[in-house]
């Protein structure tokens, strides 16, 4: 269970939006209760009227390739505000958005967001592990996991015995400085309609309850969209710099029926009218193109079936894994034997058993002590992540032992390489180019980018220096 959600969520029931695309295309239809003459003078005007715009499109053609042909193409910067005194960024999480969903079915909305903005081309990376607590914190913070100490959904702090859970707002837990606090240290605004990590008071950050919502799976996604609309009503002094706004949705779906069912493409569709409800309502308040709206999710989804299942119970011709040692097991499977037990023991017991040929997909699993781990993981240096590691290969599940469960559904968490881990990065706004694609890359670049889109001084982390140089236009 890795969705925010406690409750089941309804199906979404919403129309699709217009395609704008097909509108543009389909010429308006004259209504029957306002009949219109037509009289000469008025075909001799719409006449002068077309051949007038049609030289005008001629001699801006030419005047294009005139300009064009000898001369470097115009280097796109960033645009100035309109009507906003600040510049504002919404960052929006859809929980689970795996990459590639996005063409499941018409997503007029979003679509619209990277015709105008920027794409991760081949989806934004996720840390590992690819759970949605991990990564939504990692998003806010610039931090891996282990140096943010959110290292999994659920953990235990072993030198304390305390469990971590999603309800622990206690800062202890919380390092680093995610955005909101980044922003209010720094005198502005910030706003959160949800987001791991949000309830926790840090530095300046209190949670106040005009700008920062607790969490409540059961708040419907409208009401979310029109809250956060709301705060471009305020005062400009008043008005955040910085709101998050999250959906618990295509994730909660994903985890029970797997990635490919239908009713994955219900919540796309739904997550795209929420996007389209944005806009508009932006729109409507003259601010759209001012305000910075970045789309993403925390991590993408597999199918998992349990014709894919690796039993510890296997393991006991070389070495019997006591339940308690367990402290998780699928996707990241987390070992921490006793004192008197030898680490590297465990590890190379498990392994020659997973790689004798005689266990049920034991090829699929390999187990490693933290610090042998694939750098490219960042997963040692915490003293919260347990000592011994299995690395499972994507689609495959850990238990205990035999049971009589029997159901597919989908899951996550597995090695942020996989592409099904891959989630989407799609941002709109002044500082982001129309049309433009990026290559993909780790989530922990993304705070840098949103601190200098704000100008805000960021907090030490592990984005690079130079990557929101890159993907934002020069001012
Ligand atoms: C894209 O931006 C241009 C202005 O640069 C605007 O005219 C056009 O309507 C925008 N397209 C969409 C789909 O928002
Ligand atoms: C959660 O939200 C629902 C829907 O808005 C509301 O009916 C319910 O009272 C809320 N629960 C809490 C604990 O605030
Ligand atoms: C470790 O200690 C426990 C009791 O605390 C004991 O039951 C167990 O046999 C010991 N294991 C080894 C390998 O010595
Ligand atoms: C998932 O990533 C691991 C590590 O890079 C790799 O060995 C494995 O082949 C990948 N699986 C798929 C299906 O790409
Ligand atoms: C990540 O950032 C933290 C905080 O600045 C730092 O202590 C750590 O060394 C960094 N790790 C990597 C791998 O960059
Ligand atoms: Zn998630």
């Amino acid at each position: 269970m890795a969705s925010l959600s406690p409750q089941p969520r309804k199906l979404p029931a919403d129309e699709e939006p217009a395609d704008p695309k097909t509108a543009l295309l389909t010429p308006p239809v004259p209504s029957p209760s306002s009949p219109s003459s037509p009289s000469p003078s008025r075909f001799l005007f719409a006449f002068l009227l077309v051949t007038t715009c049609i030289s005008l499109a001629i001699s801006s053609a030419f005047a294009f390739l005139l300009l064009t042909s000898n001369s470097k193409p115009v280097k796109e910067v960033a645009r100035s505000l309109s009507k906003l005194p600040h510049p504002v960024v919404i960052l929006i999480s859809s929980d689970g958005f795996r990459f590639g969903y996005q063409f499941k079915t018409s997503t007029p909305n979003i679509h619209r967001l990277i015709r105008n903005g920027t794409e991760a081309e081949t989806g934004l990376i996720p840390v590992f592990p690819t759970l949605t607590f991990p990564n939504h914190y990692s998003i806010v913070t610039g931090l891996y996991p282990t140096y943010h100490g959110i290292i999994n959904n659920r953990f235990t702090d072993p030198v304390t015995g305390e469990v971590f859970t999603m309800q622990s707002h206690e800062s202890k837990w919380w390092l680093g400085e995610p955005l909101w606090e980044t922003v209010v240290n720094q005198g502005k605004k910030a706003a959160t309609f949800f987001w791991p990590g949000s309830e926790v008071k840090k530095g300046k950050w209190s949670c106040p309850d005009k700008y920062c919502q607790h969490y409540n799976g059961s708040v419907p996604f409208e009401e979310r969209v029109d809250t956060v609309l709301g705060y471009f009503d305020l005062p400009s002094n008043e008005m955040p710099v910085f709101i998050t706004l999250y959906f618990e949705d295509p994730d909660h779906q994903g985890h029970q029926v797997g990635p490919d069912d239908p009713e994955i493409t219900n919540a796309v569709a739904h997550i795209d009218s929420l996007i389209g409800r944005l806009i508009s309502g932006l729109e409507k308040r003259g601010v759209f193109e001012d305000v910075t709206v970045i789309l993403l999710g925390d991590h993408g989804m597999v199918g998992t079936c349990d014709k894919k299942l690796i039993y510890l119970e296997d393991l006991s011709p070389w070495i019997e894994i006591e339940s308690e040692w367990v402290q998780s097991t699928t996707p990241v499977l987390a070992i921490t034997p006793p004192s008197n037990v030898s680490l590297a023991e465990v590890v190379s017991k498990m392994n020659e058993g997973l790689s004798s040929g005689k266990i049920e997909h034991g090829n699929y699993l390999k187990m490693f002590l933290k610090e042998d781990l694939p750098t490219r993981l960042h997963y040692a240096a915490s003293y919260r992540i347990p000592p011994i590691i299995g690395l499972l290969q994507e689609g495959y599940k850990v238990e205990l032992k035999r049971s009589d469960n029997k159901e597919c559904g989908g899951a996550h968490g597995y090695d942020n390489t996989n592409f099904s881990m891959r989630t989407i990065f799609i941002a709109h706004g002044p500082q982001f180019g129309k049309g433009r694609k990026v290559k993909s890359f780790e989530n922990v670049q993304i705070y840098n980018v949103i601190a200098s889109i704000l100008k805000l001084k960021g907090a030490a982390n592990n984005g690079s220096e130079s990557f929101a140089d890159n993907i934002l236009l020069e001012s």
